[in-house]
């Protein structure tokens, strides 16, 4: 059936609901997908009829170039139910905004904001049972684009899938955060794709985060592959310290992604009077301050990870613990935030959507 939107959306409900199969209250991140997806594809240049349909396996060619030259971008995003059972969106249209960002750096073609924003609402509206109401917890929305065109040619496919797919979830981390700071290894570099949601930037983690995990820690922090002296991001999230009473964090780069929880913090922070300084940092900085005492905090900042305090941070073999503050930075920003996400206080902002 046609929907009605502007965008002549066609919506096809499945008739086998797995809601049923759903334990909301012991959900693992991203693992189970609720009833629908969203997708529109794009071919003979321009994007074609959007669809909301039951989710499902797609089938590729195995020529298609997503396969062969991983032209594949990304969004994380969370839906939120308050007590009057309303959806809400956090800053939607900053998602929105960066996956056509990151799809011009990889020569894919932008989707439109209004198929971007009425297959979203309109998916959510449908998959409403589908957002948990359990403390912690939210339906991750993970918009995507992909190269369906196929050719062993090394050149931008000419033909994409645009998806939208929904996962309930708990948090991303079930506690505090062990680092590893790299010092081998790199994430991006000058001119590359580091700022963009590019799929293969996180492919490119995997291997070095594998060995840190062996050595105990959860994820790297990835310095500036140059000197490997400058912090810049976590594997899943931006990252701020507390050296004293200041709040410090990388400016963004071409080499670090723009975060929409990195810059909430930031306006919290100057909402608060939280001393900040957006500057280059270094390890030795860092190592230093955790010598003298006045490194006070560090924690991570992402849609998944929300704000995740990090416990201790490791470096050239030696390990630094972070004391245990009473009303931190991090718990502070994190109530600020998930607050105005779940519509439980004011938000001065203007960041939450209604759905
Ligand atoms: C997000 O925070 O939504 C992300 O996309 C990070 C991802 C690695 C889970």
């Amino acid at each position: 059936m046609s929907t009605g939107t502007s965008i002549n959306l066609k919506v096809e409900k499945t008739k086998n609901s797995k809601l049923s199969q759903i334990d909301f209250n012991n959900l693992p991140f991203g693992q189970t997908f609720s009833d629908h997806m969203f997708v529109c594809d794009y071919k003979d240049g321009k994007w074609q009829t959007p669809q909301i349909i039951p989710y499902q396996n797609i089938s590729l060619d195995p020529a298609a170039k997503i396969f062969h030259y991983g032209q594949s971008v990304f969004e994380g995003m969370k839906a939120y139910k308050d007590d009057q059972d309303q959806i809400w969106l956090f800053r939607p249209l900053e998602n929105q905004k960066r996956i056509n960002i990151s799809s011009e750096r990889l020569a894919m073609p932008a989707f439109p904001k209004n198929y971007f924003m009425e297959g979203l609402e309109t998916l959510l509206k449908i998959d409403k049972e589908w957002i948990p109401q359990t403390p912690g917890s939210s339906l991750y929305i993970r918009p995507f684009i992909f190269a369906t065109g196929v050719g062993f040619h090394a050149s931008p496919a000419d033909e994409y899938k645009f998806i939208i797919a929904c996962a309930p979830s708990g948090p991303y981390f079930s506690g505090n955060v062990k680092v590893l700071i790299e010092e081998k290894y790199s994430r991006s570099a000058n001119g590359g794709v580091g700022f963009a949601k590019a799929g293969g930037n996180y492919a490119g983690q995997f291997y070095p985060t594998e060995l840190a995990v062996k050595k105990g820690y959860h994820q790297v922090i990835w310095t500036d592959d140059n000197t490997h002296e400058y912090i810049e991001e976590a594997g899943a999230m931006n990252i701020f310290v507390r050296i004293g009473d200041t709040l410090i964090t990388s400016p963004t780069s071409d080499r670090i992604l723009d975060g929409v929880t990195r810059k909430s913090i930031l306006d919290i922070a100057k909402d608060e009077n939280i001393p900040v300084e957006v500057r280059k940092f270094t390890v030795t900085e860092l190592v230093e301050a955790s010598k003298n005492g006045t490194l006070k905090e560090m924690f991570g900042a992402g849609t998944a990870a929300v704000v995740s305090p990090i416990s201790l941070f490791g470096h050239k073999g030696e390990n630094y613990e972070l004391p245990e503050i009473e009303n931190s930075y991090a718990s502070r920003f994190k109530k600020r935030i998930t607050d105005i996400q779940y519509n439980r206080a004011e938000d001065k902002f203007g960041w939450r959507y209604l759905v």
